[in-house]
């Protein structure tokens, strides 16, 4: 499979006399696949039974002409008028009881037996169409799972499905009220089937349950995408399936989602999205990649890349000169084995008309088209080259969508969020150019110097031993507040005192802490003074070495931060939220205690990140900034792309040895 470059393709919203224009502009421009169909039942099945697919045979075929595939979307992510007409139950009900209407998308319930019924048939229909078709090389199925959802579904459907998956972890109903902990507020249960989707109460909810109830949305989608695997896997065996996923999206488990996918695809809009009026940060945009690279530690398609101004009612800036490309750039710079812009057109009808695609309303090539074409022009030379190729990074952040929920359902602070506080982490390592792999908590560490696993605040046996025996041969571990708090089930453990059974790993505990409501607390390390933010715990060393210390509050000269030689390795803990300055100097004393491998040197704005085949390492570096830039990149790397030893405002260049 060779396929670098393509686009998101509607054919049904434009008349068929402009397929052709569109095709040779493709060509012309150096795309060779589109994906198209994801959201057209309708037009594939107007009626039920009644399949018409030979407008897409069409355009597919007319594309294939001009060497361009196709991946075709299933469109389960829009069920037709004439279904929900039969079946409205099919629609997702929210927690305030409302059942959702007609009118957008995603209005579907996944545990739905009827829509799953329709789905397939369906898509056993479609699979069975196109199976042979030359030109079709893969799958993404349904769109986007999560987007829109986070609210869905509670309805009569899913509720049930919540009560048997409850039955299946639980058993019986004595061991889920124990485990829920229902004494507290008379919540005990007689039977499975009074448990309530957790729709708004009165007042206040359960932990357990909710944490519960967000594995089982997850679960629900793994298995709702697993339906359409089992028929596309059987009908088309030469086909790759895939899905495209949302970066930091969490209403479906990415590990689980992408386990029976052969790659990932993510959509990547560094323009931000409508709701928001602010770009994303480049560091942001590079982390959010790296997680999708650590979904599945393996390289991915994009299936959306920006291709202009984004916006639903309302939009963001205009992408100025060069930074489409770099964008681009940056996706392939963190793994990206082919990138597909959306979309190609700009729509004049429905909700996206201003979400820009590549061409103008108009249809006429213009910057966009140029720029993205003199990019592909310069990058498909290399592309073959790293196809699959993977950074070879030191570092590890620990991924976790159980901590994540977690956090989700009780953030301690007003302003606390797990992504944003493993984003801290990583954007240490980043502006000192250091590469980051994402993994989950069953991932191998023993390949890494250095593991940090922010906010491990759900903890099991499993966990604490494995961190344990990492450190103990040699690893470094750094872990933060609000660590070995809950047992699985979100319930606080009370055996020891904080952080519970890593206390030896860590040589401390923990006397008391203090949520930062109001007021940031005073950090010395050494002659130096820093801030800590959100959260205080007040650290007692046994066997640790006190590493930062609180310089205000009754807790003043209380270690913040510490360091504890365990076997071979060392685990660190630090007890606060970091300001920036803390963050930095807590990073480069590690980076300088481990001596890690910097990737290069340059100027904040200026990134890199590497990815190696069996042959060769390539480096790639980028100028998010609109001015122009030195670089420094040390050892035998020849350039690629130009020679040029600086950078123009939204540049990139490659470098290999
Ligand atoms: C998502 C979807 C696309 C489109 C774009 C723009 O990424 O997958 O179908 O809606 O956003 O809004
Ligand atoms: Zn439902």
């Amino acid at each position: 499979m060779q396929i670098f470059f393509g686009a998101d393709y509607y054919p049904e919203h434009w008349p068929e006399e402009r397929w052709e224009t569109d095709a040779e502009l493709m060509e012309e421009m150096g795309l060779n696949v589109v994906r198209m169909a994801e959201f057209s039942w309708t037009k594939m099945e107007p009626r039920l039974g009644e399949f018409h697919f030979e407008w897409l045979d069409k355009a597919i075929e007319l594309l294939g002409k001009h060497g361009v595939k196709t991946v075709l979307g299933t469109p389960t992510a829009t069920p037709p008028a004439w279904i929900i007409e039969k079946n409205p139950e099919i629609f997702p009900v929210d927690s305030h009881s409302i059942r959702r209407g007609f009118g957008g998308r995603h209005h579907d319930c996944q545990s739905n037996e009827t829509y799953r019924m329709h789905i397939k048939r369906f898509v056993t229909a479609m699979a069975e169409h196109f199976k042979d078709n030359a030109n079709v090389i893969g799958w993404q199925i349904d769109n986007e799972f999560g987007n829109s959802h986070e609210d869905f579904c509670m309805c009569e459907s899913c509720q049930a499905h919540f009560q048997s998956w409850l039955k299946e972890k639980y058993q019986t109903i004595e061991n889920l009220n124990r485990e829920w902990g229902t004494c507290f507020w008379s919540q005990d249960y007689d039977k499975f089937e009074q448990i309530p989707a957790p729709k708004l109460t009165a007042a206040g909810e359960n932990p357990s349950a909710m944490l519960d109830w967000k594995r089982f949305c997850s679960d629900l989608i793994v298995d709702f995408q697993q339906v359409q695997i089992d028929i596309i896997r059987e009908k088309c065996s030469n086909h790759f399936i895939t899905h495209n996923f949302m970066g930091f999206a969490d209403k479906v488990n990415y590990f689980d989602l992408g386990r029976n996918l052969d790659f990932i695809s993510h959509d990547q809009y560094p323009g931000g999205f409508f709701r928001e009026d602010a770009q994303e940060k480049e560091e942001r945009l590079a982390s959010t990649l790296d997680l999708m690279r650590g979904t599945k530690n393996q390289s991915f398609w994009i299936m959306e890349q920006q291709a202009g101004v984004t916006g639903w009612q309302i939009m963001g800036r205009a992408p100025k000169p060069g930074q489409l490309a770099m964008w681009a750039f940056q996706s392939i710079a963190h793994g990206a084995d082919t990138v597909v812009f959306f979309r190609w057109r700009t729509c004049t009808v429905g909700t996206e008309q201003y979400w820009h695609g590549i061409l103008p309303h108009s249809g006429k090539p213009s910057r966009r088209y140029y720029e993205l074409k003199d990019f592909i022009a310069k990058m498909a030379p290399i592309m073959k080259d790293i196809q699959g190729a993977m950074p070879k990074n030191e570092v590890a952040i620990v991924y976790s969508y159980d901590q994540k929920y977690a956090f989700k359902i009780q953030p301690h602070h007003r302003e606390l969020q797990y992504v944003d506080q493993v984003n801290r982490y990583y954007e240490a390592f980043y502006h000192q150019n250091i590469g980051v792999d994402f993994v989950p908590d069953t991932a191998d560490f023993s390949q890494y110097q250095l593991v940090v696993a922010p906010l491990q605040y759900i903890m099991t046996p499993e966990l604490e031993e494995k961190y344990k025996a990492y450190v103990k041969n040699g690893g470094r571990l750094i872990l933060t507040m609000r660590t070995g708090v809950k047992n699985k089930n979100n319930v606080c453990m009370s055996e020891d005192d904080l952080p519970g059974k890593l206390s030896d790993l860590l040589g401390i505990k923990i006397a008391d802490y203090d949520c930062l409501t109001d007021v940031n607390v005073s950090i010395c390390w050494g002659e130096k003074c820093f801030e800590g933010r959100k959260w205080s715990d007040m650290i007692e060393p046994s066997t640790a070495e006190t590493l930062a210390t609180y310089g205000s509050e009754y807790y003043k000269g209380m270690s913040a931060i510490t360091v504890n030689q365990f076997g071979a390795g060392k685990a660190y803990y630090v007890g606060t939220e970091p300001d920036e300055a803390l963050m930095q100097h807590l990073s480069e004393f590690i980076v300088q205690e481990l001596s890690l491998n910097r990737l290069g040197y340059a100027e904040k704005g200026v990134e890199f990140a590497e990815r190696s085949t069996e042959n060769a390492d390539y480096l790639f570096v980028m100028n998010h900034t609109d001015q122009k830039q030195k670089l420094s990149v040390e050892g035998n790397w020849k350039p690629v792309l130009d020679q040029k030893s600086e950078l123009l405002p939204f540049d990139f260049n490659i470098f290999k040895k």
